[in-house]
């Protein structure tokens, strides 16, 4: 990987992980993803933001000896997660002068979770800047974007915002700024759900509180830069601040059909109902393709059968991620069949305490479903259709 000129002493230097599928071993990868450094330098001093995944440390060292970097001022740390952080102590091996510049909180978990002495950090305010000569760093405390300790940096002569995962998609490209906007948007959109939904208010702060900067190129720490904003913004804008729409996100798993068969069944009343439907079987489902789903729906009707009285395990896990992402959702309920009994809705019930939702009545089958099975389905499917209408959700 050779550097990349952002403007003249404004590098890209990060690596691109074509190859990764899982992140935390449980987010999909299915276009890979990117950690993205920059390299500053002023009249008189020279940082780097953030840096690279240690997997892809020698990336980013090849590349400041390639640019002919001999010392470093300042390691910029926007967020101490590893992605980001982790090549840090290999970046001071090599410039033993730099000091790391973070947020207060970050500089405690760096201290954690890479061993970075003590005496190492430059710690920073909100709004606190640092001049490189010609060049000044203004940094801006944005908390849970989306650790407690994160930061974004603006470079404010040139106009360019450093937000680490803020804006981020995974996406492994050769595109340094975003030239197909429906992929990326599908990316971006993936990562806000799995990774910004669950602090979304917090995020409505966050975008207000950059309002007023003026900026010519947001450059994420994954995938490719904005080099026109407001593509960004405004999705961020929506996915935050939108009122749900008139969706049903249906997540079911069936073992021998008869859960299956009242999905079916209820996909069409809905569909007759005027209401849009996203179904996943959760057996063979990306998971991301669901939280993406949970981003706008006003309901979630869970499918499943009953094991060993309770849900299907997947159905269960399902449950408790959603519980995690916290999605604006206003409604929820259960469809599904038994054998002999069990207590599958009262144990969903109790995995999901982070939903401000009103359950709506579920619809339990024994065995295959019959004429009162699918007469309660058309009711389930009307009552939601009347509550999205009631709502306004369009
Ligand atoms: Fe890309 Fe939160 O690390």
């Amino acid at each position: 990987m050779r550097p990349r000129e952002i403007k003249p002493g404004v590098h890209w230097v990060g690596a691109i992980d074509w190859d990764r599928r899982l992140f935390d071993s449980l987010i999909p990868l299915p276009d890979g993803t990117s950690y993205n450094s920059y390299l500053i330098e002023g009249t008189e001093k020279t940082a780097l933001i953030d840096t690279v995944d240690p997997a892809m440390q020698d990336v980013l060292l090849d590349q400041l000896s390639g640019l002919g970097v001999q010392k470093l001022d300042y390691v910029v740390a926007n967020h101490a997660e590893q992605d980001h952080s982790g090549t840090i102590p290999r970046v001071l091996e090599k410039c033993p002068e730099a000091k790391v510049v973070c947020t207060p909180r970050c500089k405690d978990m760096l201290i954690d979770v890479l061993m970075i002495p003590e005496e190492k950090f430059v710690k920073v305010n909100d709004k606190e800047t640092i001049s490189l000569g010609d060049r000044t760093l203004e940094f801006i405390h944005a908390p849970w974007v989306h650790w407690p300790e994160t930061m974004l940096t603006y470079l404010r002569e040139d106009r360019i915002l450093f937000p680490c995962d803020f804006f981020g998609s995974h996406l492994a490209t050769t595109d340094l700024y975003v030239r197909d906007g429906g992929q990326v948007y599908e990316a971006a959109k993936r990562y806000y759900a799995e990774i910004m939904m669950p602090f979304r208010t917090i995020i409505q702060k966050n975008l207000d509180k950059i309002k007023d900067y003026a900026i010519d190129i947001i450059a994420p720490s994954h995938g490719p830069m904005h080099d026109r904003p407001e593509f960004i913004l405004n999705a961020y804008h929506s996915w935050a601040f939108d009122e749900p729409k008139n969706i049903v996100v249906l997540p079911y798993i069936s073992m021998h059909g008869s859960t299956r068969k009242m999905v079916e069944y209820f996909v069409g009343a809905l569909i007759q109902k005027g209401v849009t439907v996203k179904q996943f079987d959760l057996a063979v489902t990306d998971i991301g393709k669901l939280a993406m789903a949970l981003v706008d729906a006003a309901t979630v009707v869970i499918g499943t059968p009953t094991v060993l009285t309770g849900p299907h395990p997947n159905v269960a896990y399902a449950a408790i991620l959603a519980n995690a992402l916290r999605p604006n959702l206003k409604f929820i309920s259960i469809v599904g069949s038994y054998g002999w009994g069990g207590k599958a809705v009262e144990q969903l019930a109790a995995l999901i305490p982070n939903l401000k939702v009103e359950i709506l009545e579920p619809v339990l089958s024994k065995g295959f479903p019959r004429e009162a099975g699918f007469s309660a389905l058309n009711k389930l499917a009307a009552t939601i259709a009347e509550k999205h209408k009631e709502h306004g959700f369009a």
